[in-house]
C-alpha cells in the first residue's frame, strides 16, 4: 500500500485527504493520505522518518514550505520560488522537492481557457502564494506585474523574474485596466467581505482568479462577475496543486473530476 501525506501545522481541517483519497478510489489505487503536524524543530526528523518508513510522497503546507528546503533537493522551479509544497521519496538520496502551487495556478487558468503567452498578468500579493503564482505565470510567457501592500517585497520579487515589475497596491488602478489576467494571492477576503482591488479597475476582458477559497465567492470575485470578467474561485488552485502532486507521485493522469467533486463537497 502507498502512503501519502501532508506536513503542516495545523492540518486538522485540510481538504487534501478527501481530495486525494477520492482519486485513489477512482484509480483503484491501494493508498492512504494522512496528515502530520510535526513540531517546527522536528521537521528534519519528520522528513527523514517519512523516508525511512517508505512513505511515497508528502505535501507540505504552512508553516513549513520554506524551512523544508533544507531537507530536500529542490527542482529548479522550487529553488527559484524558494518554497516546496510537494516531496517525492524514492531511492536513498535526499527526496526531491517540487512546488506545484505554481503549476496549479497555471492549470487552473488553462482549465478556464485563459491563455498566458504574451498576455499581461497582475498578481496581488508577494507572500508564499504570490511568489509561486508570479513565477508560474511568467514561465508560461505572461508579462507579470506584482502589487503588494509592502511595495519593497513586490519589487524584490519582480527583480527575480525577467520582465516583471512590482510596486505597492496603489499601482492597481493603473495596471488592472490594461491587464488580461488578475490573481489575488493575498489573504484579503478570507472570511471577510473585503477586496484588495478597486472595483472600478475591473473590466470585461479580464480573468480574475482568487487564491482565497473561504468563502468560495469572495468580494473580489463577486465584483469581477458584475464587471463582466471571468471569475475563477480558489478551489481550482487547491485542486490543481493536488492534481499535479498526484501525477508526479503516481505517474498516472489524475482523475480531475472526481478530485474536484470531493474537494467541493468538503468546502
Ligand atoms: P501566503 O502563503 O498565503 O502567501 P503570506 O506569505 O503570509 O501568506 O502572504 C500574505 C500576503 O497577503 C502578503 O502579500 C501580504 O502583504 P504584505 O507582504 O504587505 O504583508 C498580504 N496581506 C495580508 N494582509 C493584508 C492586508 N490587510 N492588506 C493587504 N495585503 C495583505
Amino acid at each position: 500500500m502507498d502512503v501519502f501525506g501532508l506536513l503542516g501545522n495545523p492540518v486538522g481541517h485540510s481538504l487534501s485527504p478527501p481530495m486525494h483519497e477520492a482519486a485513489y478510489a477512482e484509480l483503484g489505487l491501494e493508498a492512504r493520505y494522512v496528515t502530520f503536524e510535526p513540531a517546527p524543530e522536528a521537521l528534519g526528523d519528520a522528513v527523514a522518518g517519512a523516508q525511512a518508513l517508505g512513505i511515497t510522497g508528502l505535501n507540505v503546507t504552512v508553516p513549513f514550505k520554506r524551512d523544508v528546503l533544507e531537507f530536500v533537493e529542490p527542482d529548479p522551479l522550487a529553488e527559484r520560488i524558494g518554497a516546496v509544497n510537494t516531496i517525492e521519496f524514492g531511492g536513498d538520496g535526499p527526496p526531491t522537492g517540487y512546488n506545484t502551487d505554481a503549476i496549479g495556478a497555471v492549470r487552473s487558468l488553462r482549465d478556464h481557457d485563459v491563455s498566458l503567452r504574451g498576455e499581461s498578468a497582475v498578481v496581488v500579493g508577494a507572500g508564499g502564494a504570490g511568489r509561486a503564482i508570479a513565477f508560474g505565470l511568467a514561465d508560461e510567457g505572461a508579462t507579470v506585474t506584482i502589487a503588494n501592500r509592502t511595495a519593497s517585497k513586490a519589487e524584490r520579487l519582480a527583480d527575480a523574474i525577467p520582465g516583471a515589475t512590482g510596486g505597492g497596491l496603489e499601482i492597481l488602478p493603473d495596471v488592472v485596466p490594461r491587464a488580461d489576467v488578475l490573481v489575488n494571492a493575498t489573504t484579503v477576503g478570507m472570511d471577510e467581505d473585503r477586496s484588495p482591488v478597486p472595483t472600478t479597475a475591473l473590466h470585461d476582458n479580464l480573468a480574475v482568479m482568487d487564491a482565497v477559497y473561504s468563502p468560495l465567492e469572495t468580494r473580489l470575485l463577486r465584483e469581477a462577475t458584475t464587471a463582466g470578467a471571468t471569475p475563477i474561485d480558489g478551489a481550482w488552485m487547491l485542486l490543481y496543486q493536488g492534481v499535479d502532486a498526484l501525477e508526479r507521485w503516481t505517474g498516472t493522469e489524475a482523475p480531475v473530476a472526481a478530485m474536484n467533486e470531493a474537494l467541493r463537497s468538503h468546502l
